[in-house]
């Protein structure tokens, strides 16, 4: 198909006007929204996969090797890929009911981020959401990574473009649904990583410069912490960074349907279509982890929070 700079949408007929000759949403022919959604929509990924083949085919943002920086033209062989799915690398046994409710999340997951649905908590709990989400990615993209860099659970990659403009993103995650929607979004930021299905438990494969988690720390029980914290000093070169983000307890983090409590180490979640999975989820203060992390052999440890709902944490191997 050729590329349309202005379009209805073939999906949902919405009119979309590009910014540019090398839009993927101009050779896809979907709107953005559509776009988004290619990963669980047949109909939709065919029509990505065919704008970015055509796209590559006229050199129009061709793709340059992987590890290359940020920014690099996206093609179907942006983000590494074997066979049909990602490939699994499971060398300890996942925590199977935490790992089928992100399975089954994937497609929702993002509600959460976008304060969306049942995570909707009425304008002033969502405006200092928001507030303290734009904190938390400026804080990120202030954190000198580099290198090589591991993120594990990465889910539906939130964070996986800031973490792929610094460096050579290797993102992990037990669970391969939410790996597809990383997939698309750094296709849809023209990044590059390479995404694998892999067990955070499981042991480091190569050491590593920079080593990220977002909201995993919280599913870590506090009888696995250390354990956890061993194998993220293990990841890194010495020198390496270890930066984390992840959840403080308010009541308005969660759906509106949970009850999370500060005092229990497990958590009962719903998804749209009302099934229930029972997770860990530990909120860890501070002074804990600060402990725990320099027990771990960590050097330099500092720990911030936002106001309401997010902990920051960088530690120097
Ligand atoms: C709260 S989500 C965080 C996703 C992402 N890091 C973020 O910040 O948005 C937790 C992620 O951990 C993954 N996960 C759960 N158990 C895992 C395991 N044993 N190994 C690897 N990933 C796991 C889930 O699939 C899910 O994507």
């Amino acid at each position: 198909m050729p590329f349309r700079s202005t379009f209805a949408c073939l999906w949902c007929g919405t009119e979309h006007t590009t910014r540019g000759g090398d839009d993927l949403e101009g050779w896809a022919q979907l709107c953005p929204d559509c776009l988004g959604k290619a990963g669980d929509n047949p109909f939709l990924r065919f029509r990505l996969h065919e704008a970015l083949r055509e796209r590559s085919a006229t050199g129009v943002g061709a793709a340059t090797g992987v590890g290359g920086a940020a920014g690099v033209g996206a093609s179907t062989g942006a983000l590494e890929r074997r066979g049909p799915g990602v490939e699994p690398v499971r060398s300890v046994a996942t925590d199977n009911e935490m790992v089928e409710y992100y399975e089954a999340r994937a497609w929702e997951y993002d509600e959460w981020y976008l304060r969306r649905g049942r995570y909707a908590r009425g304008p002033i709990h969502d405006a200092a959401w928001q507030a303290e989400l734009e904190a938390a990615s400026d804080w990120l993209q202030g954190v000198p990574l580099h290198g090589r860099i591991v993120e594990l659970a990465a889910g539906t990659g939130w964070w996986s473009p800031i973490l792929a403009g610094k460096g050579e993103l290797w993102a992990f995650d037990g669970a391969e649904a939410p790996l597809e929607r990383a997939r698309d979004r750094l296709l849809a930021h023209r990044l590059r990583a390479h995404l694998h299905v892999r067990d955070a438990w499981a042991e480091p494969d190569a050491p590593a410069d920079g080593l990220f988690t977002g909201f995993w720390l919280s599913h870590v029980p506090r009888a696995r912490l250390a354990e956890f914290l061993g194998l993220a000093r293990r990841w890194l070169s010495v020198g390496g960074t270890y930066a984390f983000i992840d959840s403080r307890y308010d009541p308005q983090s969660s759906a509106l349907d949970h009850r999370p409590s500060p005092d229990e180490e497990t958590t009962v979640r719903r998804l749209n279509d009302g099934r229930t999975f029972t997770i860990p989820k530990v909120f860890y203060e501070p002074p804990e982890l600060e402990r725990a992390l320099r027990e771990a052999g960590f050097l330099t440890v500092d720990l911030e929070t936002t106001d309401r709902f997010f902990l920051l944490g960088t530690a120097i191997a």
